[in-house]
């Protein structure tokens, strides 16, 4: 995108977006959320601990949902049912597919898949969501050109494309090869795609953001938890950046 593009994204972005929800599936990922708000206070709904403040003067709700998809989707519905965010950011860290990234790059969601769903034996695409009828769900790329453009400013390398979402820790290279290959995946984690489903469904808008802590192979057992609380520091950057813009 030129810098036209971008600044007219900025301008959508403002009008559409006053209430921002953060979600993460961890307690290192929520804490680099968490440490931006100014005002925070804490409300709870069932087993969920919300917190709600700002971010750069712009409202915010951050949650942690835990691991998997199932929690993500119990999390993102309750958060758009109580406190009606405008845009959902899913961030925290992921495994990396991309040949163009690193540890420590910035995987955003151009379109979120579940790699593990299936009904290819009925005549479906793998992939493919039974009653909505699609495999890939698009984020808002407004806010994800946005994004990238505050990365490339704070010099954080990044790739826009599709992140795939399972219940499944991906460390082989036959499951890595299979997600990267048959949905062109850059990156893959537990949640994105789950919390992407819910606000398709609600007509929320969302975004993926993941700090990449390991390369999804053999060596990932040893590289997610070396790399986790690290990486999660480079999605609090991003999210600063972002938020500073929505802000300004
Ligand atoms: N989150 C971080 N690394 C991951 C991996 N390799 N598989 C699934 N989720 C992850």
């Amino acid at each position: 995108m030129n810098n036209t593009n971008i600044t007219n994204a900025i301008e959508l972005l403002k009008s559409d977006v006053k209430k921002v929800g953060f979600i993460c599936a961890m307690d290192c990922e929520l804490e680099a959320v968490t440490r931006l708000f100014d005002g925070a206070s804490k409300t709870k709904y069932g087993s969920i601990t919300f917190v709600t403040g700002s971010i750069c003067g712009v409202d915010a709700v951050a949650a942690k949902c835990g691991v998997g998809k199932v929690f993500a989707a119990i999390c993102a519905q309750t958060m758009i049912l109580g406190f009606s965010p405008d845009l959902i950011i899913n961030t925290g860290v992921a495994g990396n597919l991309s040949d163009s990234l690193k540890i420590g790059d910035i995987a955003l969601s151009r379109a979120v898949v579940q790699h593990d769903m299936d009904t290819s034996p009925l005549g479906d695409p793998i992939g493919m969501i039974s009653d909505i009828n699609v495999v890939e769900i698009e984020s808002y790329l407004p806010a994800a050109h946005v994004m990238k453009s505050c990365l490339e400013d704070i010099g954080i390398n990044c790739e826009l494309g599709v992140i795939a979402s399972g219940d499944q820790f991906i460390a082989s290279a036959e499951k890595r090869k299979f997600i990267k290959e048959h949905f062109s995946a850059i990156s893959c984690e537990m949640e994105g795609a789950a919390v992407g489903h819910t606000c398709f469904v609600s007509g929320v808008r969302f975004l993926v953001v993941r700090a990449l802590s390991d390369d999804a192979n053999n060596d990932s057992p040893e590289d997610f938890p070396a790399y986790c609380v690290k990486v999660s520091e480079i999605s609090s950057k991003a999210i600063l950046a972002f938020m500073e813009k929505l802000g300004k």
